[in-house]
């Protein structure tokens, strides 16, 4: 017999409520995340949006309203200490983060913060040793690791399918700060800016995900625009002080050595957070252009007949059959952070540490730290010297 459930039988699970720090860019797509994931994952507890801050009352309760909080205030502190807030998102610019995340694991929250983790080595290890000092649940928002192609061509390395891994080339390329009149932000922040810090900390997650940890690194750093508009007054130009490229040189835990560059002035380039992992018995092959895809090539076969294949996403590989039930059909990048809150969730509920938490978010900050004073500094740098 058909029967009619009630909002309280629907209601079943216990909920996580939700307080989003920052409401742009990636606040929206946090908001977008917690507002879908409860229909696509069958999760323990249902997240609930509460309350936003921003910058200003105005401005946080238009995104509330427009976002689905019930409630907003103009003061991040207020949210972090609201003791009906469990998990606490950060959203605000890199500057901000640490100072929150401490306010959020005083006050006993979750905490799922937005990368990078901090803007320097002390900052994020005082982060990391906060959050496993309260045996807190945190996620640094690495979202791209939640590509079900990334886990794929983790699989392929871990499992030996390619032989024995012999070396990483990685990128993370786009053009948005190609135009020298593309003006100053948080991203060339002295305190936390730059292309590394921005780009080359993902592609250091990715690095990391697939290879483990890197010992050691030697690079360079070019600042291709010299002055950039001020935002608030562009008729004004203030010097750059960040890099707007990095290229650095690693060498893993393993043994193996790497090629890593960060450039957000690469004319062209819309999203090429790419890597090639080459074997004794093969290669994977992947860029964030094309995220559906993972280029496989097996160093079998005849000779003459051997070339990368494609192989395309879908429900085979997990969790895209909770996203879609086609193969081919294809998930984008809000999708990756639908993923990722429901690892969150999941990893909240289940008083397990999620991936990658604060611990594995200092670790790139340190590798990317390393680079910088290696590129300065026109030498070789240990990264746990850093
Ligand atoms: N994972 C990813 O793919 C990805 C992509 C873009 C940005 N990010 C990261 O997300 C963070 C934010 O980037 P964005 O592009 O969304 O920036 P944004 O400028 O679009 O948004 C930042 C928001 O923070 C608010 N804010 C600033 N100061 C604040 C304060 N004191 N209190 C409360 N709110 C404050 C701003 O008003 C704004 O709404 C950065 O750390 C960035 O590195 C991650």
């Amino acid at each position: 017999m058909k029967r009619d459930h009630t909002m309280a039988e629907k209601r079943a699970k216990p909920v996580a409520r939700i307080g989003l720090i920052g409401a742009g860019f990636m606040g929206k797509c946090h908001a977008n995340a917690f507002r879908s994931v409860a229909g696509l994952f069958d999760l323990p507890v249902e997240p609930e949006l509460h309350l936003l801050a921003d910058i200003d009352e105005a401005a946080a309760r238009r995104s509330a309203d427009a976002l689905g909080f019930p409630r907003s205030t103009g003061d991040w502190r207020q949210l972090a200490g609201d003791p009906e807030v469990d998990i606490v998102a950060i959203t605000a610019p890199n500057a901000l983060h640490a100072e929150m995340a401490f306010a959020a694991l005083e006050a006993g929250k979750a905490v799922y913060c937005e990368k990078p983790l901090s803007v320097d080595t002390p900052s994020a290890r005082a982060m990391r040793d906060a959050a496993a000092a309260a045996g807190a649940c945190t996620l640094v928002g690495f979202a791209y690791l939640k590509n079900p192609m990334l886990k794929l061509a983790r699989e392929i390395v871990a499992s030996g399918e390619i032989g024995e891994a012999t070396s990483f080339r990685g990128i993370h390329a786009e053009d948005y700060m190609a135009d020298p009149a593309s003006p100053h932000s948080f991203r060339t922040d002295p305190a936390g800016g730059g292309a590394l810090f921005d780009l080359g900390s993902h592609v250091v997650s990715v690095a990391r995900y697939l290879l483990g940890p890197i010992v050691s690194v030697n690079g360079a750093t070019a600042t291709i625009h010299s002055w950039r508009p001020d935002a608030g007054d562009p008729g004004a130009r203030r010097p750059v002080e960040v890099d707007d490229r990095a290229v650095f040189l690693a060498e893993f835990e393993s043994g193996i050595t790497g090629t890593i560059e960060a450039n957000w002035a690469a004319a062209g380039r819309k999203m090429q957070l790419a890597f090639e992992v080459a074997g004794t018995r093969g290669s994977v092959a992947f860029t964030q252009e094309r995220m559906n895809e993972l280029l496989l090539y097996p160093a079998d076969g005849a000779r003459g007949r051997r070339g990368f294949t494609r192989i395309e996403a879908g429900p085979d590989h997990p969790p895209y059959g909770n996203l879609c039930p086609a193969p081919g059909h294809q998930l984008g990048y809000n999708e990756l952070k639908v993923i990722e809150v429901a690892e969150l969730l999941d990893a909240f509920a289940g008083g397990r540490p999620a991936h990658p938490d604060f611990a594995e978010g200092f670790e790139v900050q340190r590798t990317v730290d390393a680079a910088l004073v290696s590129a300065r500094e026109r030498r070789w740098v240990d990264v746990a010297s850093v």
